[in-house]
């Protein structure tokens, strides 16, 4: 478990020392920095991933599978300087940006060094913490905000669906995997669907789905002789998974496709595993994103880590519910409030406690509901 991340002269941070826990929801003001925040993260992991190449010595990549972060000028902090985490890796002769992971009580840093001979590099030269940390190497998850929309196939991987277990930054192998891993129980727990008519993936799936859209039932079949597998939705109480009238996603609305891979990302959690989230709330209806904060705590409450960019009120308030109804302890939910102050991002983190209030509300912090409230009585 990471329990600590601070970057160094990384995008919008000149140093931002953050404090992650079981379920970590980052909100605040558009471009205050939270993608950043997912985005360091994931640049490990491509950085590091795949230890059987050569990698750990190439350095820091800044684009790849995971991010795509441009250049190494693109990364530096536009107002970059010293900081005690570069000194203590004795980079103090050249511009650097650093993030360091405190992860099972013990910190990694990864420093990237910044030539000015070549700043439109899109690799830094690293100096690496000799043993790389657990969690490059558990099972990841990571869905950007921009997921896949409604189509007819979706791919076939077997490296990337089947081999690594990965849903693909757009969720785009989300439909591959629940056809290979459909059978695949999910352990007695927090994540398991009481309603669900078994506990395999595909029926849990499908009644966490349900929680979003009462009825839907869906399905992933390959399409023989092609790359290529299919989703289709059913309609219908208890015309179950293997409906007849089966309708392509295309018309079936932006919503429930838009969810999938989210809600398949938290069942795949195991007490190893991180999963980055972006705004799992996109396209759900209020009630929708409440349900699916229950799922994201479910998630963390199986010991799974999960990082969460949200501006919904109602993720927030699901998670505080959680917290309210045991299902999560109030320790394992922590809320970070970014709010750029011009000169970088400051964080407010207002702590929640087992009645799932929070002790502190910033302005700007979800009070819009409020402030529109006082308009309109005004
Ligand atoms: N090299 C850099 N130096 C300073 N600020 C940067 C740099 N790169 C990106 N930023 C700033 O980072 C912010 C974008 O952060 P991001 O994590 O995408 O925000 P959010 O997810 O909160 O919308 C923007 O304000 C942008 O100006
Ligand atoms: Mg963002």
């Amino acid at each position: 478990m990471i329990t600590r991340l601070t970057l160094v002269n990384f995008k919008a941070f000149r140093r931002l020392e953050l404090t992650l826990g079981p379920l970590t929801l980052l909100t605040g003001l558009n471009s205050s920095g939270k993608s950043s925040v997912l985005q360091s993260l994931g640049l490990l992991r491509q950085s590091f991933e795949d230890t059987e190449l050569p990698r750990a010595d190439q350095g820091l990549l800044l684009n790849g599978e995971l991010v795509e972060l441009g250049s190494a000028r693109d990364v530096l902090h536009d107002d970059f300087g010293p900081a005690d985490e570069l000194e203590d890796l004795g980079v103090t002769d050249t511009p650097a940006v650093a993030v360091v992971v405190e992860a099972d009580g013990e910190p990694f840093s990864f420093v990237g060094r910044y030539d000015a001979e070549q700043p439109d590099e899109d690799v830094m030269e690293t100096l690496v913490y000799p043993t790389l940390p657990l969690f490059v190497r558990e099972p990841f998850q990571y869905l950007h905000a921009d997921r896949i929309t409604p189509a007819v196939t979706y791919p076939r991987s077997r490296r990337i669906a089947i081999d690594r277990g990965f849903l693909g930054v757009r969720g785009e192998h989300t439909v591959n995997y629940l056809r290979h891993f459909g059978e695949r129980e999910i352990p007695d727990g927090p994540l398991r669907h009481a309603r669900a008519s078994s506990p395999q993936l595909r029926d849990q799936t499908v009644a966490w789905m349900q929680e979003l859209c009462p009825g839907v039932n869906l399905q992933a079949d390959p399409i023989e002789g092609t790359d290529s597998v299919r989703l289709s939705y059913g309609f219908g109480g208890t015309a179950g998974i293997n409906a007849t009238r089966r309708r392509r996603p295309t018309n079936v609305g932006f919503g429930l496709t838009y969810a999938l891979p989210i809600v398949v990302a938290c069942l795949t959690a195991t007490p190893e595993s991180l999963i980055l989230l972006e705004n799992p709330e996109a396209h759900l209806h209020p009630k929708g994103q409440s349900r699916m904060a229950a799922l994201i705590s479910a998630a963390a409450a199986t010991g799974a880590q999960l990082v969460v960019e949200t501006h919904s009120d109602h993720v927030l308030n699901g998670v505080r519910i959680a917290v309210k109804r045991g299902n999560l302890q109030a320790d394992d939910a922590l809320v970070h409030f970014f709010r750029g102050n011009g000169s970088g991002a400051e964080v407010i983190s207002p702590r929640m406690d087992k009645d799932g209030m929070l002790a502190q509300w910033p302005e700007g912090f979800f009070d819009e509901w409020e402030n529109s409230l006082d308009q309109l009585l005004d």
